[in-house]
C-alpha cells in the first residue's frame, strides 16, 4: 500500500551499502504476525510507542536491521558514524519522506507546494535563495533576533494572569502553536510587523486553530493506507481535504495581505532574490507549515523539562536575568538546555527517505541514538552542562554529538534550525526571568508518537512569580 508512494519518492542515486562496513547479512527483526501487523494499523496505542520497538530491536539486533513497516521493508540505524555516512552520499539533490495524504492531496488539488515537497534543481534553486537568507551567511539574523524577543515579551506577559492567579496555564499547546506562527510571520515582515501586529495576532490565532487540526487529521492519517482513507473516502480523509484546503486558502490571502505593508523582513529579501506571487506563496505556506508544529512541541518539551528539573532552571535563570538579548542567544547554558531538550525529545524521531542501492528506505532511529549510553553519558538524564566545552574544547559527557541530530544533516536538514533555536532560546529565557514554572501532572509524561514527538498527555504547566 505504501510501497508506491515510497518508490516514487526514493533517492535515484546509488548508496552502496557495503560503504556502511556491515556484510550483506543484516539482521532482520522478529517477523510480525499477520495479528500484530492489523493491530498496529487499527490500534492507535500501539503505534504511538513505535519508536519503544525501534529501540528495543536496535537493543536486540545492534545498530543495523531490517524490518518492515507495513509491505515495506526498511533499514534502522542507530549509529552515529552510519548516519554521518548517509549524509555524505546523499548527492546533490536527495529526497525525503514525505506523508502520504499530503502527497495524494497535492495531487488531486494539482497543488504546487514549497521546499518541503519539492525535488530536484527545482527545489536546490529555491533552497540555495532561503539557505542565503536563513542559513549563511544569515541575512535575516537582526530581524530574527527582534522578532523572537518581542513576541517572546508578549507571551511571558500574556501569561501574567495565570501566574497571579495560581492557575495551571489553559491551552498552552494552542497557544505555543500562535507563539511559533506569529515569530514566522513577524519575521517574514520585519519592521512593518508593528503596524500589522493587532489583524496579524488574529490571522495566527486562526492559523494556529487550523494547523493544529491539520496535525491532528495527519497524524490519524498517517497510521492508515491514506490512498484506501481517500478511495473509501473516509471521514478522516474528508475532513483532512477540509482542513487543507483551510490553511491553503488563509495563507494565500495572507501572503499578499503582509506584503501589502512592505517592510524588511524574510518577505522582502525573498522578492529580492527574484520569487514573487505563486512561488512566494508556496515557499511561504511550507514555512509556516514544516515551523509551526515542530518548533511548538519542541519547546512545550523543554519547558517540561525546566519544569521537572527546579535546579537546571534556577541555574539557567541565573546566568540570564543580567545578559542582553544577543548575549543569551550565545550563552553556552541556554544552548545546552536547548541541544539536550532535543536530544532527548527529538519531535521527528526518525529521519528517513535514504536510499541503499537496493532501493530500500533507510530510517535514521533518532530517539535511539540519542539515548544510547555509547553516545551520552547518563543517557537519559538531562543534564545541559554535558554541552559545555572544557579546557581541551571537548563536551563533558558527549561521547559522539552526531548521536543527536534534531535537524538532521546535510542538505536537505532544517532550513529554520537558527530561528528555531533563536525563538526557543528566547521565550524559555524571557519564561524564567520571569517565572518559576513547574508541572503539577501527578502521572509520568511519555512521549506518543503522533507524527512528531508529543506528551502523552496534557502538561499541566503552572507558573509562580521569580
Ligand atoms: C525545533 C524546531 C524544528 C525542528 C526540530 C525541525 C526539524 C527538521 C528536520 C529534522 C528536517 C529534515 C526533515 C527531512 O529531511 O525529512 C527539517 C526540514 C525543514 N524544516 Fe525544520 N525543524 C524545526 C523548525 C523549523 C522552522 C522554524 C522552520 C521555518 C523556517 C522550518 C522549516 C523547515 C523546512 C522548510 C524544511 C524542509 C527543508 C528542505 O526540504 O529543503 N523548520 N526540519
Amino acid at each position: 500500500m505504501f510501497k508506491t508512494i515510497l518508490q516514487k519518492y526514493h533517492v535515484k542515486r546509488q548508496f552502496l551499502i557495503t560503504s556502511l562496513k556491515y556484510s550483506s547479512q543484516i539482521p532482520e527483526a522478529p517477523k510480525q504476525t499477520l495479528l500484530n501487523s492489523l493491530l498496529n494499523l487499527v490500534n492507535y496505542e500501539r503505534a504511538y510507542k513505535f519508536h519503544h520497538y525501534v529501540d528495543g530491536n536496535h537493543k536486540k539486533l545492534g545498530p543495523i536491521y531490517r524490518d518492515k513497516i507495513g509491505p515495506v521493508s526498511a533499514v534502522f540505524l542507530n549509529s552515529p558514524e552510519d548516519y554521518q555516512k548517509i549524509f555524505r552520499y546523499e548527492g546533490a539533490t536527495p529526497r525525503h519522506f514525505l506523508p502520504e495524504a499530503w502527497l495524494l492531496y497535492n495531487d488531486m488539488r494539482k497543488c504546487q507546494r514549497g521546499l518541503l515537497f519539492m525535488d530536484g534543481e527545482e527545489w536546490q534553486y529555491y533552497r540555495k535563495i532561503i539557505n542565503k537568507i536563513m542559513v549563511s551567511p544569515y541575512s535575516l539574523k537582526d530581524v530574527v533576533i527582534k522578532s523572537s524577543f518581542a513576541a517572546a515579551d508578549d507571551l511571558s506577559k500574556e501569561l501574567k494572569i495565570y501566574s497571579d492567579n495560581q492557575q495551571v496555564i489553559p491551552a498552552i499547546e494552542r497557544r505555543l502553536y500562535r507563539w511559533s506562527i506569529e515569530v514566522m510571520m513577524s519575521v517574514l515582515m520585519g519592521s512593518t510587523w508593528n503596524s500589522y501586529k493587532q489583524i496579524g495576532r488574529i490571522e495566527a490565532e486562526k492559523l494556529a486553530g487550523i494547523l493544529h487540526k491539520v496535525f491532528e487529521i495527519s497524524a490519524k492519517l498517517s497510521l492508515l493506507p491514506a490512498k484506501y482513507a481517500m478511495k473509501l473516502r473516509l471521514p478522516v480523509w474528508q475532513e483532512f481535504v477540509k482542513v487543507a484546503d483551510e490553511t491553503l486558502d488563509l495563507t494565500r490571502k495572507l501572503v499578499p495581505q503582509m506584503e501589502s505593508y512592505g517592510g524588511d523582513g524574510l518577505l522582502f529579501l525573498m522578492k529580492q532574490e527574484g520569487i514573487q506571487d505563486d512561488n512566494l506563496i508556496k515557499i511561504v505556506t511550507d514555512l509556516i507549515l514544516a515551523a509551526g508544529d515542530t518548533t511548538a512541541y519542541s519547546t512545550q518539551w523543554a519547558l517540561f523539562l525546566l519544569s521537572t528539573h527546579q535546579n537546571i532552571q534556577d541555574e539557567f535563570a541565573k546566568q540570564v536575568s543580567t545578559l542582553e538579548v544577543n548575549e543569551i542567544i550565545g550563552n553556552s547554558y541556554a544552548k545546552g538546555i536547548l541541544k539536550e531538550s532535543l536530544r532527548l525529545y527529538p519531535t521527528k524521531k526518525n529521519i528517513c527517505g535514504y536510499d541503499l542501492s537496493g532501493g530500500e528506505l533507510i530510517l535514521m532511529s533518532l530517539y535511539s541514538s540519542g539515548r544510547n549510553p555509547l553516545n551520552f553519558y547518563q543517557p537519559n538524564e538531562f543534564i545541559p552542562s554535558r554541552w559545555l566545552r572544557n579546557e581541551k574544547g571537548n563536551f563533558d559527557g558527549v561521547h559522539n554529538s552526531y548521536g543527536s541530530l534534531p535537524f538532521a544533516l546535510g542538505v536537505r536538514s532544517c532550513v529554520g534550525k537558527k530561528l528555531a533555536e533563536t525563538q526557543m532560546t528566547l521565550l524559555l529565557s524571557q519564561l524564567v526571568k520571569n517565572y518559576k514554572i513547574n508541572c503539577s501532572n501527578a502521572t509520568k509524561i511519555d512521549i506518543k508518537l503522533h507524527l512528531i514527538s508529543v506528551p502523552s498527555e496534557p502538561i499541566l504547566f503552572y507558573l509562580t512569580k521569580r
